[in-house]
């Protein structure tokens, strides 16, 4: 049965609509809708405007009201985390915090390996709760679609065990997750063979599996000296092109290659981009490959951001992610890191807000959400305001007060435990 429900009023409703996919957006290009209302059917968003006059014009919907002042976004797409793991790097922090190197981090049992080998360890129940339990923190944060990757199995069965968790999670998770199969992490230490024969292995016996039990059809790589080089990679992609997968490339975070390879393999994005130079930035700007900043991954590094400022400037569309992993990127709150990415880069409220929803929906291939528009899926974030600049204003501590999942208020803090 269609069940109808007007939501409001709104102090304003931010939809994210009438902005480019592509370049800088000034603030006054954000849409504002002064004492709005929200009419969902089912899943989706029917209608947006002012709630009187949806009051008028569909005097037959339940009504959910809002007292106070409420400021309504779009639902966030968080495009790039590997929220599924084992264990912890809490000492990989500790010793990087304390000046020890890559190496030495490494050497004392550290790094991506470490966590392979905690996430080998660990049962599909226990990585599949633990994914649903990061990815709800997730929607507290107003986060109600996430992509997660494999990427800590590196073997034909662990990265499975790893994807089949991830569905699994997905089953029952508040957000919506999409899979991502991340087999080109790194070499796996245990392996006996080259970067080419490891790469080969997989596409041979791991891609077929993939689209046999539908487990994802999005394939990243970490392209980087010191995981795989482009010339490894360009077989791989092109493999998993042929068997139709979209591609995504975690690009030139300590060094450039990647987001070239990304480019050339028409990857929907291209993740990380810490180290681009404006040879890349060119490059990106005159592609359709979405460039994707990690703020998440150069605070808990302490390095430098990715340029989005030139990037936008330039003409590219940028996308935030928060990257939420246990070794570069532990925090996992993705509207802090977007705020303070926008304080260091100096992006308008519009950037950073499009990089969080529509801009990353892109960065997904998702048309469906995004926007707050008539059609699309009934994702919503709400804060407890009267302007949406206090939303980045506050650094991600001014928290959603309700959240809507496809049309189901699945999150209300004023009646959390
Ligand atoms: O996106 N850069 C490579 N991979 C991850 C880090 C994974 C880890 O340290 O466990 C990233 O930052
Ligand atoms: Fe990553």
């Amino acid at each position: 049965m269609t069940k109808r429900t007007l939501i409001g009023p709104f102090k304003q409703i931010i939809p994210m609509t009438g902005m480019a996919l592509k370049g800088a957006i000034a603030e006054h290009e954000l849409q504002v809708i002064a004492d709005g209302g929200i009419v969902i059917e089912n899943n989706l968003i029917l209608a947006t405007g002012n709630f009187e006059d949806l009051k008028s014009k569909y005097p037959a919907a339940d009504i959910q009201l809002l007292k106070g002042n409420h400021v309504c976004l779009p639902g966030f797409v968080d495009a790039h985390t590997h929220i599924c793991f084992g264990g912890s790097r809490a000492k990989d922090y500790a010793m990087r915090n304390a000046g020890k190197s890559y190496m030495e981090i490494a050497n004392a049992g550290g790094g991506i390996w470490d966590t392979v080998t905690e996430t080998r360890k660990a049962s599909i129940e226990e990585l599949t709760k633990n994914t649903i339990k990061r990815a709800n923190r997730h929607l507290k944060n107003g986060t109600t679609t996430l992509e997660v990757k494999s990427g800590y199995g590196l073997t034909i069965d662990d990265e499975l065990k790893m994807l089949r968790a991830i569905r699994e999670a997905n089953e029952k998770a508040l957000p919506e997750l999409i899979a991502t199969c991340l087999a080109a992490h790194m070499l796996p230490k245990d392996f006996n063979g080259s970067e080419k024969e490891y790469l080969k292995m997989i596409s041979e016996e791991l891609f077929p599996v993939l689209k046999e039990e539908n487990l994802t059809h999005r394939m990243d790589a970490f392209i980087e000296q010191s995981a795989f080089s482009a010339d490894d990679i360009q077989g791989y992609f092109t493999k998993a092109s042929e068997l139709d997968f979209d591609i995504t490339v975690h690009a030139d975070q300590f060094s450039t290659s990647g987001s070239k390879v990304a480019v050339n393999h028409k990857a929907i994005s291209a993740d990380h981009l810490e180290a681009i130079t404006d040879t890349e930035i060119a490059l990106l700007a005159n592609s359709d490959t979405i460039a994707v900043a990690l703020p998440g991954a150069s605070i808990g590094l302490g390095c430098d951001f990715t340029p989005a400022r030139k990037l936008l400037d330039a003409g590219a569309a940028l996308a935030i992610a928060s990257d939420h992993n246990p070794g570069s990127a532990p925090m996992g709150d993705l509207l802090t890191q977007a705020s303070i990415l926008g304080t260091f880069e100096k992006l308008t409220n519009a950037e950073v807000l499009s990089g969080i929803t529509f801009r990353a929906a892109a960065a997904l291939k998702l048309k469906d959400r995004g926007k707050l528009e008539a059609g699309l899926l009934a994702d919503l974030a709400v804060f407890h305001s009267d302007n949406y600049q206090d939303i980045l204003y506050n650094q991600g501590n001014l928290k959603p007060c309700m959240i809507w999942k496809n049309g189901e208020l699945v999150f209300d803090r004023h009646k959390a435990p």
